[in-house]
């Protein structure tokens, strides 16, 4: 007989990134299953409007904070207003994120350093700056998005591949680490999905890359927050250390 888990955390969730794309359409996911959500994200008022939005509709504590995840000293400050505004925590799901177009020749050591610690450092930080929330909270999960474009390599955003790939090895090693408290750790690598980090190249994407993708169609933000979301949950008690895929199957497409 199927066991249906009832009992999933509905612990305080830290999104990064929440203010825009796929954090935004996590942060609404959780909180339309009654989890608490603080909104992290470079563009406060992004964030804070974003979760006024998720407070009124959906009942839940939610709030919205400045913080860089570049800077190293930007975490710990916000640590506590948050727990704070949306009681224990026990999930982060770190979406903040760009892809800074640099090819080869424009990498600087500077923009090096930035996108190595915005997507790969900063998943350090968080989990080091909850994991006493972490332990203590029965069932609790971390989710770092990740991207297909570690797999395949992609010319033009070199410090962005290699970002994302750090953060697929990084993952495997911490969920070692994090097994023996009870605490999960996985990433999700989206395929194509329509968010403004796209720019303006994304017509020239759909044409370019449209008929690769298996189910013909780019993804919406919302596909990959419900994966993220089951991630947190105790419906997936038994994965850790997990890449998932949430492509419409364009990492194995074999089409021209
Ligand atoms: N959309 C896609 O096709 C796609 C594909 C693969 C991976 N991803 C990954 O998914 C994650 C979410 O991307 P999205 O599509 O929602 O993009 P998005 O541009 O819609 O949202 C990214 C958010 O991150 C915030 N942010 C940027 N720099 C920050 C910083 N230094 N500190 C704090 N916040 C910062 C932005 O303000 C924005 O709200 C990213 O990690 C991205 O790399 C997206």
């Amino acid at each position: 007989m199927v066991k249906v888990l009832l009992d999933s955390p509905a612990t305080g969730v830290v999104v990064t990134g929440g203010a825009s794309g796929i954090g935004l359409a996590t942060a609404r996911a959780l909180a339309a299953v009654g989890r608490p959500v603080a909104l992290w994200d470079i563009n406060a008022e992004g964030a804070q409007a974003a979760a006024a939005e998720i407070a009124s509709t959906f009942g839940v504590a939610a709030v919205g904070q400045a913080v860089d995840l570049r800077d190293p000293q930007g975490i710990s400050p916000a640590v506590a207003p948050a727990r704070a505004a949306i009681g224990p925590i026990g999930g982060i799901v770190h979406c903040a994120g760009t892809a800074a177009i640099t090819g080869l020749e424009g990498i600087t050591p500077e923009n090096w350093d930035a996108g190595m610690a915005l997507h790969a450092r900063a998943v350090v930080l968080l989990t080091q700056a909850f994991m006493d929330d972490l332990k203590a909270n029965p069932g609790s999960a971390v989710v770092a998005l990740a991207s297909i474009n570690a797999t395949f390599g992609n010319g033009m955003i070199p410090i962005y591949t290699a970002a994302k790939g750090a953060v697929l090895s990084l993952v495997r090693s911490m969920a070692d680490e994090l097994a023996p408290h009870g605490v999960r750790i996985n990433t999700v690598s989206p395929g194509i999905i329509d968010t403004p980090i796209l720019g303006e190249a994304r017509d020239g994407m759909e044409a370019a890359y449209g008929r690769r993708v298996l189910l013909g169609r780019f993804g919406q933000a919302d596909e990959v927050a419900r994966v993220v979301r089951f991630l947190l949950s105790d419906e997936a008690s038994y994965v850790t250390g997990a890449e998932i895929l949430v492509d419409g199957g364009i990492l194995h497409s074999q089409r021209p």
